[in-house]
């Protein structure tokens, strides 16, 4: 929506919300337009900040009743502009919504509101002896909701699996104000259509999430971790199906190319213990039974010198694990501080990384773009980060789409998909008819027509414009 909010809904939100936490137009409002997608920002008309599920549904019914469009948001770690609000309108921030509800051990589960800090639940959790494994590299400050929201992954996901595999059941609002429960404490439910599965990465397009139900396991307490360089990207990626073929389930398998290393290096100050090699698996093994530990890293060692690692390095102490892991963490802001730049998100069958690599860095090449790759190749995830440099902007505006197209008709070709953990939100939704034929995009949108009829929550996402 364009021009300024109605009078009448402004004086709704703040009896509603109180004055403080309805945030007008100036400096307070900027940070909700903007989240970590490229350089984006679109300003919404208002920001609201609140507290409890009442609040939520006071605030989607008085915004329909105005048809004022409201985007929901986390903490704005998002990379697929999923908390944009490309309509203006108000944001519904669920930051303040951050209580840990309930920690069961009987039951291993927590419920949580949307805006706890992921990290600051798998603290709480690992305090008492249990897990909850999904780590996307924000979740320093990335709130579970949002992660819902974008059904997150992070370098633990080819063990234990995404944010998906954890939720088991939700509170959310609708866009008109009613208030729907769906799932519980309960690991097996057949019961209806699993709306809880449906709203997990629907990215804010369906409804409000209010309370998550979220899945527990026991923390396992011993790691091995090990880097193995290596001097062919290809034969790195060729490693990654062989080490599960071998019968081992990494807890971490993630690939990184040479200019990403050197990127993280160079953003954080600090070196590995060798020369920087064309690429680089960093592997991990976790479990309570460190001779089982041992046995496996052995594995892992075996398996990558057979498949070309010049060598194999062991983190062997807590000191040097964290700052494998720093390095990696880092990766995707020290790479997008080296130049304006667009993030793909491409996810193959693993065994089909090594020709996801080969063509991303072909397909770049005839275009002479940059790329710059790295990600969590045990899953066949391949953040590809496509550079600017110093290309002029018309070449780079008139290369970057078509490039993009490619490297994505080659993912669908191999049997693979555009987004593995970030979401299709604003920024990838153009590409959408690349992976879902016309019929079956109008069947997602259907559901989204049958949660949102009128168009009014987070609009302008997940579908390219014409649909
Ligand atoms: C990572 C984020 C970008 O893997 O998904 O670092
Ligand atoms: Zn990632």
């Amino acid at each position: 929506m364009s021009g300024p909010l109605p009078k009448e809904l402004l004086n709704e939100l703040v009896a509603i919300l109180g004055p403080t936490r309805v945030i007008g137009p100036g400096d307070a409002l900027r940070r909700f337009g903007s989240d970590y997608t490229e350089d984006l920002y679109f300003e919404p008309q208002v920001a609201v900040l609140p507290e409890t599920t009442e609040e939520v549904s006071r605030v989607l019914a008085a915004a329909g009743r105005h048809a004022v469009p409201v985007t929901p948001r986390g903490a704005g770690t998002g990379l697929s502009g999923g908390a944009l609000p490309v309509q203006g309108g108000v944001v519904l921030s669920l930051e303040r919504m951050n209580r840990i509800l309930e920690i069961d051990e009987d039951n291993l589960c927590a419920v949580v509101q949307p805006g706890v800090i992921t990290e600051v639940l798998q603290d709480a959790v690992e305090a008492i002896g249990l897990f909850y494994p999904p780590d996307p590299a924000s979740r320093g400050s990335s709130l579970i909701g949002g992660n819902v929201a974008e059904c997150s992954g992070g370098p633990r996901a080819v063990k234990y699996g995404v944010t998906k595999d954890y939720v088991l059941g939700v509170e959310a609002v609708l866009p008109d104000g009613e208030i729907i429960r769906h799932g519980g404490k309960l690991l097996k439910n057949v019961t209806g259509y699993n709306l809880t599965q449906l709203l997990v990465g629907s990215e804010g397009t369906l409804a409000v999430v209010t309370e998550i139900t979220l899945r527990l396991i026991p923390l396992p307490r011993l790691r091995q971790t090990l880097l193995a360089p290596f001097d062919d990207m290809e034969a790195a990626a060729r490693t990654v199906a062989a080490i599960f073929k071998r019968g081992i389930i990494p807890s971490a398998c993630e690939f990184m190319e040479r200019d990403a290393i050197r990127a993280s290096q160079d953003h954080l100050g600090i070196r590995l213990p060798f020369a920087e090699p064309e690429a680089l698996l960093l592997l991990e093994v976790d479990g309570n039974r460190m001779d089982l530990l041992e046995e496996a890293r052995d594995q892992l060692c075996e398996v990558a010198l057979e498949h070309g690692a010049r060598d194999v390095v062991l983190a062997d102490t807590d000191a040097r694990q964290k700052e494998v892991w720093r390095i990696r963490r880092a990766t995707g802001e020290a790479v997008k501080k080296l130049s304006i730049y667009k993030e793909e998100d491409t996810v193959v069958p693993r065994f089909q990384l090594p020709a996801l690599v080969r063509g991303v860095k072909e397909i770049a090449s005839r275009y002479g773009l940059t790329t710059i790759c790295y990600g969590h190749a045990g899953d066949g995830n391949l953040h590809v980060n496509i550079l600017k440099m110093d290309l002029g902007d018309a070449i780079w505006n008139a290369r970057l789409p078509i490039a993009i197209e490619e490297i994505f008709r080659l993912t669908v070709s191999l049997g693979g998909t555009l987004s593995g953990e970030h979401g299709i939100g604003y920024s990838q939704k153009r590409y959408m008819p690349i992976a879902f034929k016309p019929h079956e995009l109008r069947l997602m949108k259907s559901v989204k027509d049958a949660f949102d009829p009128r168009g009014l929550l987070n609009p302008g996402k997940m579908f390219p414009d014409a649909t």
